[in-house]
C-alpha cells in the first residue's frame, strides 16, 4: 500500500478563501475582525509562529495587531496589557505566544483572557466547555486535524483512534474531538509500556510526541489514517514530523506530510477562531 497524502496546504486555502468570505460580510456590516498577539522575550520558535500569524490573519482581512515584550517585562504589566485588550472592541480574538519566560504563571496569564476573545482555547471556561460538548473556541491543532480528517473523507465513528501525547494544547483535547464525532480513544505517552502493541490496533494515530521519525511502520496497522503533529529537525537540520514518512507511506492508507500537513491548519483555525468570535460580537 502507498499512502495518499493529505494536503493541509491545500486544505488550508480552501479553508483561508471560506474566512475571507466571512471576514468581507463581517466588513460589510463594519466590523473587522481583530486579532492581537502578545509575544514576549526572544525564542526565534516564537518570533517566526508570530510573523506567520501576522501575515496570515492580514491576509484574510483581519486587522493584526502584536505586541512585543520584552524578556523582563513583569507578570503584572503582561496582566494590563491583557486587560487593555480584553477592554478593546476593535480586538475580537487575544492569543498570547507560548511559552513565556518562567518568572510568569502561564495559568494565571490564560486565565486573564478573556474567554470571549481567548481563540487559542485554553482558558479553562473554554475547556470546560469543550469537554462536555458545549460551542466553544476549540484548541487551533486538534480543531485543525479535526477539519483535515472531515475534508479527507476520513469518517471516525467506532474506529479506534490512538493520540499519542498527553499535551494541554494538542494530545488531551484531541483525543476528547474524536471521542465527540464516537471514536473509541486511547491515549498513549511517555510511561506507556509496549507503544506498538497499542498502536497497530489503531484505524487512526494522531502522533505529538516531539520526537524525530519515532514512528515506524511496525507501529501501524496496514491501512491506517496517520496524523503528524510532530515539527522537529532531523540529523541534517531538516524539518521532520513524528514519523518516519517513508517507512509509514508503505502500511498506512493515509498520512500527513511534514511539512505541509497539520502545521498550515494551526493558523488556519485561529483565523476561523477570531472570525466567529467577531461575528459574535456583530449578531
Ligand atoms: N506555542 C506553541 N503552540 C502554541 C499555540 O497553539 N498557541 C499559543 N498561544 N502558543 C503556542
Amino acid at each position: 500500500m502507498t499512502a495518499k497524502l493529505i494536503d493541509g496546504v491545500a486544505i488550508g486555502k480552501e479553508l483561508r478563501s471560506e474566512i475571507n468570505d466571512g471576514v468581507r460580510k463581517l466588513l460589510e456590516k463594519g466590523c473587522q475582525p481583530g486579532l492581537a498577539v502578545i509575544l514576549v522575550g526572544n525564542n526565534p520558535a516564537s518570533h517566526t509562529y508570530v510573523r506567520n500569524k501576522e501575515k496570515s490573519s492580514i491576509e484574510v482581512g483581519m486587522k493584526s495587531e502584536v505586541i512585543r515584550l520584552p524578556e523582563e517585562v513583569t507578570e503584572a504589566e503582561l496582566l494590563k496589557q491583557i486587560e487593555s485588550l480584553n477592554a478593546d472592541d476593535t480586538i475580537h480574538g487575544i492569543l498570547v505566544q507560548l511559552p513565556l519566560p518562567k518568572h510568569i504563571d502561564e495559568d494565571l496569564v490564560i486565565q486573564a483572557i478573556d474567554p470571549k476573545k481567548d481563540v487559542d482555547g485554553f482558558h479553562p471556561v473554554n475547556v470546560g466547555k469543550m469537554l462536555i460538548g458545549q460551542q466553544t473556541f476549540l484548541p487551533c491543532t486538534p480543531y485543525g486535524i479535526m477539519e483535515l480528517l472531515d475534508r479527507s473523507g476520513v469518517d471516525i465513528a467506532g474506529k479506534h483512534a490512538v493520540v499519542i501525547g498527553r499535551s494541554n494544547i494538542v494530545g488531551k483535547p484531541m483525543g476528547q474531538l474524536l471521542l465527540q464525532k464516537d471514536a473509541t480513544v486511547t491515549y498513549c505517552h511517555s510511561k506507556t509500556k509496549d507503544l506498538s502493541s497499542i498502536t497497530k490496533q489503531a484505524d487512526v494515530i494522531v502522533a505529538a510526541i516531539g520526537k524525530s521519525k519515532f514512528i515506524t511502520d511496525e507501529h501501524i496497522k496496514e491501512g491506517a489514517v496517520v496524523i503528524d503533529v510532530g515539527m522537529n529537525r532531523d540529523e541534517n537540520g531538516k524539518l521532520c514530523g513524528d514519523v518516519d514518512t517513508e517507512k509509514a507511506k508503505a502500511v498506512a492508507a493515509a498520512i500527513t506530510p511534514v511539512p505541509g500537513g497539520v502545521g498550515p491548519m494551526t493558523i488556519t483555525m485561529l483565523l476561523k477562531n477570531t472570525l466567529r468570535s467577531a461575528e459574535m460580537a456583530v449578531t
